[in-house]
C-alpha cells in the first residue's frame, strides 16, 4: 500500500528518497513522486508506473538536502501522474498522504468556494490546500497542519513541506503508521522501517493524532491541540537484506525456500521436550489465566484469516476450547456477542492491517484480553495488544504471504500447546507435538526439494481458466489458502470447498476444463476423501492430487500427483500447504504475471 519516505539532513536528498521508495516498492503501488525543497522553491516530480520511471525523471545530483516522496496505491482516482503524490497548493505546500480523508468532498467544496483549484481526483489533495488555507490566516506550517487536521475525518500518515520553512518536515499520524528515524544531524520519515535500512536504527513511532516537527537530527512532538508530547527514540532491529532476492528470480520463491530457516527461527527457544510444552515469554498471561479461558477468538484478514481457520482445527483439538475465527473487516462492524473469558488472538504479518487493528481496538474497548501473532516487530498491532508471539519469519517482501502464513500456523500451535498443557493435555501428547514441531524444518526442506517436479506440473496446467481446491478437516482451510494464493499471483479464478460439500452444489462446476487440486494425504479421513476424489475423476476434470509418498492408489486416479512425506497430523496442514505455494508460484511465472507485486494488491492494507 502507499509508502512515505522523507529526509532532512546535509546529504543530497534525491538518492536517499528514491532508494527509500525502492525499498517500499514491495508494499504495492501504481505511481510515485517526490518533492524537494531547493533554493526557496518546491520542485515536484511525479510519474505513473514504477519508481524507476520516477528515478529517470529526477536529477539525482540536485542540491536539495530535504524532501518527501511517496508511492501511491490508488483509492480515489485512477493511477495517473496527476493523481500521484506529492500534492501541492500554489507551489507553497506539498504533502504526501497515506490513508483516506473521509470528509474530503465537504472540505473540497469549502476550499473551492475559497478559490482553490483542484487538479487531481484524489481525496489527499484537500490536505495540501487545507494546510495552505490555514497558513494564509497566519502562523507557521506546524500550526497550519494541526489546525487542518482537526477538521479531517479519516486516517492519515502525512508528511508536509513548506517553501517558506525549508528547514523542517512536518509529519502526522492517525491510523496509518509513520516513524521518525534519527542519525546525528539527519532526520528521516518513513511509513515502514524497511525504508530506513542502511540509514539508522534509532526511531520514534508516532502515535495517533500526533504531529512532529523534524529538523536536522532533531524532532519535536505535539498533539492536535499543540500540547507537547515527550517520547524517547528506541533502537529497532532493521530488516537487513530485504532488498536482496538472494539469487532467486522472485522474492516469493526466496521466501518459500526460506521456510526451513524461518520455522527454525520461530521455534528457537520455545519448545521444551522434557515438559512437552512451549515457552512463550510475551503472552503476559498467568497460569491461572491460561487455565481460565473458556473460548478463543481468532481474527485476521486474507491469509492471516485462513491461518486462523487452520488454527481452529488444531486449537480445538488441542485445548478442547471452542474457537471462533472471524474476518476482521466483518467483525469490526458486527454486533459480536463476546463471552467473558474469551482470549482474542489477532493474526497479522504486517501488524498494520487497518481492519485487524480496528478489531483489536474494539476488543480492548470491550475489556477482553488480546494477543497479537505478528511478524513485523514494533508494528502498531504488536505495540497495542496486551501480549503476543512474534512470528520471527523474517521480512516478507512479496505481496503474497507464504512464510508468514506458515509461521502464523506454527505460532497458533505453540499457543495451543501452552494453553493445553495448563489444562488437560498429557505430557506424552505434549511431547508428541513438540517432536512434530521440532522435526518440521527438516520436513519442509524435503518437501521443497520437489520444486522441479511441481514446476513441470504447473507448466502443464498454466493455461487453465478456473481451479477448484478441495480438502477435508484442517486441509479444507489449506485448500482455501491454496486457492487464495493462485488467485493473487496467477489471476486464475480459484475456489475452495470442503471435499464433502461438493455434492451439495459445486459438482455442477466440474467439466473437462476445470483444474481440480485435491488434497488427499493418508490421514484419518483418507477413505472419505478418496471417494470424493473418485467422484471428481468420474466427471473428467483435470485432476492434480496431493497425496502421501508411496500411495500407488492415488497415482492411478489423478493425472498428476504431488507428494508429501507421512507426517504427524499436527503439522500436516503446514506441510500440505507448501506444494500449493510452489504450484501457485510456478503457474504465475508461466502466465507471466507480476509475481511479487500482483496487480491491484498491496502488501499491507492500511486503509479500509
Ligand atoms: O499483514 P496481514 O497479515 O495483516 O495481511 C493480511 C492480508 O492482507 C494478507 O494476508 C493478504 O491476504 C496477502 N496478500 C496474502 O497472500
Amino acid at each position: 500500500m502507499c509508502g512515505i519516505i522523507g529526509y532532512i539532513g546535509h546529504q543530497p536528498a534525491t538518492p536517499i528518497l528514491i532508494n527509500g521508495l525502492r525499498r517500499l516498492e514491495y508494499r504495492g503501488y501504481d505511481s510515485a513522486g517526490v518533492a524537494l525543497l531547493e533554493r526557496g522553491k518546491l520542485a515536484v516530480t511525479k510519474r505513473a508506473g514504477k519508481v524507476e520511471q520516477l528515478a529517470c525523471a529526477v536529477d539525482e545530483a540536485a542540491a536539495a538536502t530535504a524532501g518527501i516522496a511517496h508511492t501511491r496505491w490508488a483509492t480515489h482516482g485512477r493511477p495517473t501522474r496527476r493523481n500521484a503524490h506529492p500534492h501541492t497548493s500554489g507551489g507553497r505546500v506539498a504533502v504526501v498522504h497515506n490513508g483516506i480523508v473521509e470528509n474530503y468532498a465537504e472540505l473540497k467544496a469549502k476550499l473551492q468556494a475559497a478559490g482553490y483549484r483542484f487538479t487531481s481526483q484524489t481525496d489527499s489533495e484537500v490536505l495540501a490546500h487545507l494546510i495552505d488555507h490555514k497558513l494564509a490566516s497566519g502562523g507557521d506550517v506546524l500550526a497550519a497542519t494541526t489546525a487542518a487536521l482537526t477538521e479531517v475525518v479519516g486516517t492519515f500518515g502525512l508528511a508536509v513541506v513548506c517553501r517558506e520553512q525549508p528547514d523542517q518536515l512536518i509529519a502526522a499520524r492517525r491510523g496509518s503508521p509513520l516513524l521518525i528515524g534519527l542519525r546525528a544531524d539527519e532526520t528521516y520519515l518513513a511509513s515502514d522501517a524497511t525504508a530506513l535500512v542502511g540509514h539508522t536504527d534509532q526511531v520514534v513511532y508516532l502515535e495517533d493524532d500526533e504531529v512532529a516537527v523534524c529538523t536536522r537530527g532533531r524532532y519535536r512532538l505535539v498533539d492536535l491541540q499543540n500540547r507537547e508530547r515527550a517520547r524517547q527514540s528506541r533502537t529497532i532491529e532493521l530488516p537487513l537484506g530485504t532488498a536482496d532476492k538472494g539469487g532467486y528470480d522472485h522474492f516469493l520463491l526466496k521466501e518459500i525456500m526460506e521456510q526451513p530457516q524461518s520455522v527454525t527461527d520461530g521455534l528457537r527457544g520455545r519448545l521444551s521436550s522434557a515438559e512437552g510444552i512451549s515457552h512463550l515469554g510475551g503472552l503476559n498471561l498467568t497460569e491461572p489465566q491460561l487455565r481460565g479461558f473458556g473460548r478463543l477468538l481468532v481474527i485476521g484478514c486474507g491469509s492471516a484469516y485462513y491461518s486462523g481457520l487452520v488454527g481452529k482445527y488444531l486449537l480445538e483439538r488441542l485445548t478442547g476450547l471452542p474457537v471462533d475465527v472471524e474476518f476482521a473487516s466483518e467483525f469490526r462492524y458486527r454486533q459480536p456477542v463476546l463471552a467473558p473469558g474469551t482470549l482474542c488472538v489477532l493474526v497479522s504479518q504486517s501488524g498494520e492491517t487497518a481492519d485487524t487493528l480496528a478489531a483489536m481496538r474494539e476488543l480492548k474497548r470491550r475489556g477482553l484480553p488480546t494477543l497479537g501473532l505478528v511478524n513485523v516487530v514494533g508494528s502498531s498491532l504488536a505495540r497495542e495488544v496486551d501480549g503476543g508471539i512474534y512470528l520471527h519469519a523474517g521480512p516478507e517482501i512479496s505481496v503474497a504471504s507464504t512464510k508468514a502464513f506458515t509461521a502464523q500456523v506454527v505460532a497458533q500451535l505453540l499457543l495451543g500447546l501452552k494453553i493445553a498443557r495448563h489444562r488437560d493435555l498429557s505430557l506424552a501428547e505434549g511431547q508428541e507435538i513438540v517432536a512434530a514441531l521440532g522435526g518440521l524444518p527438516g520436513v519442509i526442506a524435503r518437501v521443497l526439494e520437489s520444486a522441479p517436479r511441481i514446476k513441470a506440473i504447473a507448466a502443464k496446467y498454466a493455461g487453465c481458466r478456473q481451479a477448484m481446491y478441495l480438502g477435508r478437516d484442517s486441509l479444507y482451510p489449506v485448500a482455501l489458502e491454496g486457492a487464495h494464493k493462485l488467485k493473487e499471483i496467477s489471476y486464475v479464478q480459484a475456489e475452495a470447498y470442503p471435499a464433502g460439500e461438493m455434492k451439495h452444489g459445486a459438482n455442477a462446476l466440474i467439466d473437462e476444463e476445470l483444474l481440480v487440486v485435491f488434497l488427499t494425504p493418508r490421514n484419518a479421513l483418507y477413505a472419505k476423501a478418496r471417494s470424493n476424489l473418485e467422484e471428481v475423476r468420474a466427471r473428467g476434470s483435470q485432476l492434480i492430487a496431493l497425496g502421501t509418498q508411496g500411495d500407488q492408489d492415488i497415482a492411478k486416479l489423478a493425472r498428476d500427483v504431488i507428494t508429501i512425506p507421512p507426517v504427524s497430523p499436527w503439522i500436516e496442514p503446514i506441510v500440505a500447504n507448501l506444494p500449493l505455494q510452489l504450484l501457485a508460484y510456478y503457474m504465475a511465472v508461466e502466465r507471466g504475471t507480476d509475481v511479487d507485486q500482483p496487480r491491484n494488491l498491496a502488501k499491507s492494507v492500511t486503509v479500509e
